[in-house]
């Protein structure tokens, strides 16, 4: 949930460096931020409750010396609230030791409690304070003065989850590391070497990565790393090459990233499709890794995941069921493997996530596995503990999503899950070799579809800055587009603040219709006029029911859908697409509204309160 980064280099000034890092980290928390640099004798550091930029403001009125090594840390608070005292670094031992933390220590009390009794006394509230503590101790005593050994019997001694970083006055040479159930990145350049949560904290710097596993400690110099495990054993990581760069990961002129990551989609969507199916039109997953008689025995699915990610589930639930006639089922990881649920060889669990560090997901997942489940993983992020731990990995290639609210990562997930939906068709005989075709050559088409609609996105931010100041706002779906009224309410809630609700058209007059009074904007996702079961019609009706009751009507319709006219106050134009292929554009338009009601409310679209991009905490 925190942001960290760490930094060693025989020519940068690291201070300079990790705060490059963090305003690029700075999505996964931001209620706090900090760093320490070490000098020959002390570290030196500053943190303050804020963001970044006060972080910035600080040093500013008490600079910093140059130094050649450094730790930083933004933070999403979980022990504490966000304070100056509370933000990492953790300065401990006279000023000796510093250490920097993402994740929760569940022992921090009993640990606590135990140091107390020894003598040492605590300033902050955190978890952090207290592992730094006990680094301490066991640095001064059974570590003799190693700061490697001393991490890996710290690192023992810990439960829950952590990466943690430390740098000591007397090694000025060096940033020990630990991985437990949070992400930590090393990033590899020549004569300088970068630890991250993700690669965007070094991007800037260097695209060779190596990932860390679980129970890994890692020393980094300037000159290299080693890596054990906590135990002491030599252990090593795995080297990859980052496919993006840094102008991936830069605003490139729009307002926000959120309004970038808008507009990124067709790319995004071109690139998860790419490769993935051979001149004749048949899946190639080669990364899926699973043997395909398993994949023909498998009688159920289950999706897990959270937020967004679990709305792109149930989107592909649609198409999964419709293609492939497997029983599929959605849950919200976090409420999955609490319910005991009926997993077993034959079942296939699909984790999404964007981040691929969800804490909720990622339980889901281990869950799943030790019931005997295989996992495919769903992700946006190489490298990340989900993708690591699944059976089988299915990228989506969106580029990195650094906005907390997911737009582009959403509509990927729907094209990934799909491409999985038909390879499942494919290996299992359910659907003929040019229906397969078909359905591709319906994808292959959103990419220019997007870009229609995004070339009218001005029309929808006016609907947005109209609507800036409505009390409330509906979203109603039937079908696909019932999950995507959901993801139209979370995102205006998410980045507006302002009160929404998504509802399955067909349930409205079983409840929701009371809240419709005169002047309550309603937008209704239109099914296309061809679609299956007259739904159509059926949200028609819909429409003129709240129509009725004296609601403002947003209506996503498609090109030449004229029925609507009559009963819209709003006609917002989606190209003709087959009925599972809508949700990848109607989605698009409810994404640009909230991004334009949040500015018209002058709030910080990218950041907002309370949230953080990844949830690494359960
Ligand atoms: O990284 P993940 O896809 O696993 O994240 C899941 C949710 O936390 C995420 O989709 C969240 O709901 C977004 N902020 C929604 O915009």
């Amino acid at each position: 949930m925190c942001g960290i980064v760490g930094y060693v280099g025989n020519e940068r000034d690291a201070k300079k460096v990790i705060i490059e890092g963090l305003r690029r980290l700075e999505y996964r928390g931001y209620d706090s931020a900090g760093v320490a640099v070490a000098q020959q004798s002390a570290i030196e550091y500053r943190k303050k409750a804020g963001k970044v930029a006060d972080l910035e403001a600080a040093i500013e009125a008490a600079p910093l010396d140059k130094s050649a090594l450094g730790i930083g840390h933004t933070r999403w608070a979980t022990h504490g609230g966000p304070s100056d005292v509370n933000a990492h670094p953790h300065v401990v031992g006279d000023d000796k030791l510093a250490v920097v933390h993402n994740g929760i220590i569940e022992n921090f009390s009993t640990l606590r409690a135990e140091l107390e009794a020894k003598g040492y006394n605590f300033v902050s509230e955190t978890d952090t304070e207290v592992a730094g503590t006990l680094l301490l101790e066991v640095y001064n005593t059974e570590a003799e003065g190693d700061l490697t050994r001393a991490m890996q019997l710290t690192a023992q001694r810990l439960e829950g989850a952590f990466t943690l970083l430390a740098i000591h006055a007397d090694h000025p040479d060096r940033i020990v590391a630990a991985r437990w159930n949070s992400p930590l990145v090393i990033g590899a350049g020549e004569g300088e070497n970068f630890l991250s949560s993700d690669v965007s904290g070094f991007i800037e710097f260097t695209r060779d990565a190596v990932e860390l596993d679980n129970g890994q400690i890692v020393t980094l110099t300037a000159d290299g790393y080693e890596v054990t495990t906590f135990d002491g054993e030599a252990a090593e990581g795995k080297p990859f090459r980052v496919e993006w760069d840094v102008t991936a990961a830069e605003k490139g002129g729009f307002n926000s990233f959120m309004e970038k990551e808008i507009f990124d989609q067709p790319a995004a969507v071109r690139d998860t499709l790419y490769g993935r199916f051979n001149e004749e039109g048949a899946l190639t997953l080669d990364e899926l890794r699973i043997d395909e008689a398993l994949l023909r025995s498998v009688n159920k699915i289950i999706i897990v995941a959270c937020g967004t990610a679990a709305y792109a589930g149930q989107v592909a639930r649609y198409a999964i069921e419709h293609w492939c006639r497997i029983p599929t089922e959605v849950e919200l990881a976090h409420e999955f493997r609490y319910r005991d649920p009926i997993v077993d060889q034959q079942t296939l669990v699909v984790a999404v996530s964007q981040s691929g560090e969800t804490m909720d997901t990622l339980m889901a997942v281990r869950h799943a596995r030790e019931q005997g489940a295989k996992v495919i993983a769903i992700c946006n992020t190489v490298g990340a503990s989900i993708p690591r731990e699944a059976d089988a990995v299915l990228y989506t290639y969106a580029g990195p999503e650094i906005a907390v609210a997911s737009t582009k990562a959403f509509i990927s997930q729907i094209v990934a899950a799909y491409l999985l939906a038909l390879y499942l068709a494919q290996v299992r005989g359910n659907k003929f070799a040019d229906e397969i075709r078909g359905i591709i050559a319906e994808l292959q088409e959103m990419p220019d579809k997007l870009q229609t609609l995004l070339d009218n996105a001005d029309e929808i931010k006016q609907l947005g800055q109209d609507l800036a100041n409505s009390k409330s706002v509906l979203f109603l779906g039937r079908h696909v587009g019932f999950p995507v009224a959901l993801e139209g309410a979370l995102k205006l809630k998410e980045v507006a603040y302002l009160h929404s609700e998504g509802f399955a058209a067909g349930e409205l007059k079983h409840g929701p219709i009371a809240l419709v009074e005169e002047g309550q904007p309603v937008f209704v996702i239109v099914p296309s006029k061809g679609s299956r079961h007259n739904l159509h019609a059926k949200v028609f009706s819909n429409i003129q029911e709240v129509r009725a009751r004296g609601a403002v009507t947003i209506v996503i319709a498609e090109e030449g859908d004229e029925d609507v006219v009559e009963f819209a106050n709003h006609v917002i134009r989606i190209p003709e697409s087959a009925g599972l292929m809508q949700p990848i554009l109607s989605t698009v338009p409810l994404q640009l509204f909230a991004c334009s009601v949040a500015e018209a409310r002058g709030l910080n679209v990218d950041q907002p309160r309370n949230l953080a991009k990844s949830v690494t905490v359960e």
